[in-house]
């Protein structure tokens, strides 16, 4: 039982570092609060860690690796095409792997540096909500649980990779995101269970260096919440780039053999197995939410087992709120941030908003995937008539420059009002043009107001004109279609 001696008192105490977490405790000490953090995260060398899921296992390394793998496989197949040759090309990927712990490092402890700058308090320990807005830490070195008082907590505590029990984690032959962030050997054979995001990330990196990659889908749809004509696009792709992505398949049993790994999966035409040396199981996330207050808390769930929040990131219990993968949502680093700032900045009395259609997704595969706001099959479903305009890298002259001229940027916008109402990229540094597109939404733009906007040239941001421009039948460099 905790001790109930309040040792110190705060404004705001935030239970977990991680995106979600870190970002409301800086915007609440910058808002004047006496602010401390909660966190439990030890890293691969033993130490407390802010950052959580995110910086230490999740966007950041696996973006390191993703930028590492895309260049060796650029260097050596690449290369060619730009008229250069170069000659044993060869990959270090302890190297990476070291290379990758660096920037994980260096950003964990800029955290620290920033909460120390902005006079936040981290306490390294388990955190846990008691009555009154009390909260319990017990410390990661197993000394005595202290218990401190506030006025608002912000739960923060993030998700976890959901096991599946006919796959059973392995030191390092099955793993999740975390192991297969580590692996220092590429695998011959890799499967992968799951075709979502981490599946399609970590299978194009372990690919690009070599591997033979099945990924074992159970849905019948690929990519099923992104556009359908650029879930397409990316399909035909990853399949030119050797991605066996296997539709339909359910896996049903693994047997771990002396030197490699027996698949049992079902599909369309009944059992089928596979042979792989190492096996990713990304089949999704859970929130964190176990044993997150004591039990005369009443704190309320959703059906998910998700701490059940308002609007305005606000729980059951006043004074008390939840942000990020452990509430409602996408499971998004920015979107968990950005409740971090509203949270932080409701409790300091401002009325700050987060239109949630305006967040952005973004699949670091190649081409990147990028999308914002709502696709055609729900705009359909909600009965909401609309135009589209879709303009092709093919004749996008800095694509072609790149090598890149794969893929399209779509643009659907009112057909009443011509307000833009979803932005679909698969291409070139996808991840980056759909900033345009959040803004020019966030805004509140027409696709005229893209239209008639002035984008330089030759650069990617053309190809956003031109689908504005397409929305109307007016792009220059294709042929309208006849509407
Ligand atoms: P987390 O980052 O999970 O942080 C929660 C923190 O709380 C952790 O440090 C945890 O240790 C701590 N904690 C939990 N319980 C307690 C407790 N009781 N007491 C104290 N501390 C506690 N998202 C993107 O937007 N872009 C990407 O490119 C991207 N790539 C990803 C790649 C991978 C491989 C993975 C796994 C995820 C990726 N994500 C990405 C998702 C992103 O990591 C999460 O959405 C994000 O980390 C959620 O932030 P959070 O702060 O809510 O939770
Ligand atoms: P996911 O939800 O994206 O994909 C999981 C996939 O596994 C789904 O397609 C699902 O149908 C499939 N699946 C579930 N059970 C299965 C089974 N038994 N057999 C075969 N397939 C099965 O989850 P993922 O990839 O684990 O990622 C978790 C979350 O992390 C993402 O939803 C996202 O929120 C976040 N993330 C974000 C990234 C980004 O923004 N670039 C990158 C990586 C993760």
């Amino acid at each position: 039982m905790p001790d109930k001696q309040v040792a110190d008192k705060y404004d705001v105490i935030v239970i977990g570092g991680g995106p979600a977490g870190y970002v409301a405790a800086i915007r609440c000490a910058q808002l004047g609060m006496k602010t401390a953090c909660i966190d439990k995260w030890i890293n691969k060398d033993g130490k407390p860690a802010l950052g959580g899921t995110c910086l230490n296992v999740g966007c950041i390394p696996s973006k390191a690796l993703l930028e590492d793998s895309e260049q060796f496989e650029h260097i050596s197949k690449h290369s060619i095409e730009h008229g250069i040759t170069v000659k044993n090309v060869k990959m270090n990927v302890a190297a990476m792997i070291e290379r990758k712990d660096k920037i994980v490092t260096e950003l964990t402890a800029g955290i620290a540096q920033l909460f120390t700058a902005n006079k936040i308090t981290w306490l390294q320990g388990k955190g846990t909500l008691l009555n009154d807005k009390k909260v319990s830490v017990e410390p990661l070195d197993g000394k005595k649980v202290s218990v401190y008082q506030a006025e608002n907590v912000i739960i923060a505590t993030g998700s976890s990779p959901i096991e599946l029990a006919c796959a059973p984690l392995t030191d390092d032959r099955i793993v999740d995101n975390e192991g297969a962030l580590n692996w220092e050997s590429v695998p011959k054979r890799l499967g992968i269970v799951g075709a979502g995001v981490i599946g399609l990330e970590l299978g194009s990196v372990w690919r690009r260096l070599g591997a033979e990659v099945i990924i074992l889908e159970a849905m019948d749809d690929f990519l099923a919440t992104a556009d359908t004509q650029v879930a397409k696009q990316a399909k035909r792709e990853l399949d030119k780039q050797g991605l066996d992505i296997r539709l339909g398949s359910r896996i049903t049993q693994t047997k771990l053999n002396d030197n490699d790994l027996l698949v049992e999966y079902t599909n369309k035409k009944g059992e089928q197995q596979l042979t792989v040396d190492r096996l990713i199981v990304s089949v999704g996330r859970k929130p964190n939410t176990d044993g997150i207050a004591v039990d005369n808390v009443n704190l309320t769930m959703d059906e998910r087992n998700r701490i059940d929040v308002n609007d305005n990131c606000e729980t059951n219990i006043p004074g008390i709120y939840a942000i990020g993968d452990v509430v409602r949502g996408p499971m998004l680093a920015h979107k968990g941030s950005e409740e971090g700032v509203a949270v932080a900045e409701r409790i300091a009395g401002q009325k700050p908003h987060i239109d949630y259609n305006n967040c952005p997704w973004v699949i670091y595969t190649h081409p990147e995937i990028a999308w914002v706001g709502q696709t055609e099959k729900q705009l359909k479903e909600a009965g909401i008539n609309y135009r589209s305009g879709v303009f092709s890298f093919a004749a996008n002259g800095r694509a072609k420059a790149m090598n890149q001229a794969s893929g399209f940027v779509k643009i659907l916008a009112d057909e009443q009002n011509d307000r833009v109402l979803g932005v679909h990229i698969v291409g070139p540094m996808a991840s980056e043009l759909i900033g345009q597109a959040v803004i020019a939404m966030e805004s509140e733009n027409t696709s005229e107001d893209i239209a008639r906007t002035i984008f330089a040239h030759p650069s990617l941001s053309e190809s956003i004109h031109e689908a504005a421009l397409a929305v109307t039948n007016r792009a220059i460099h294709s042929v309208n279609r006849k509407k």
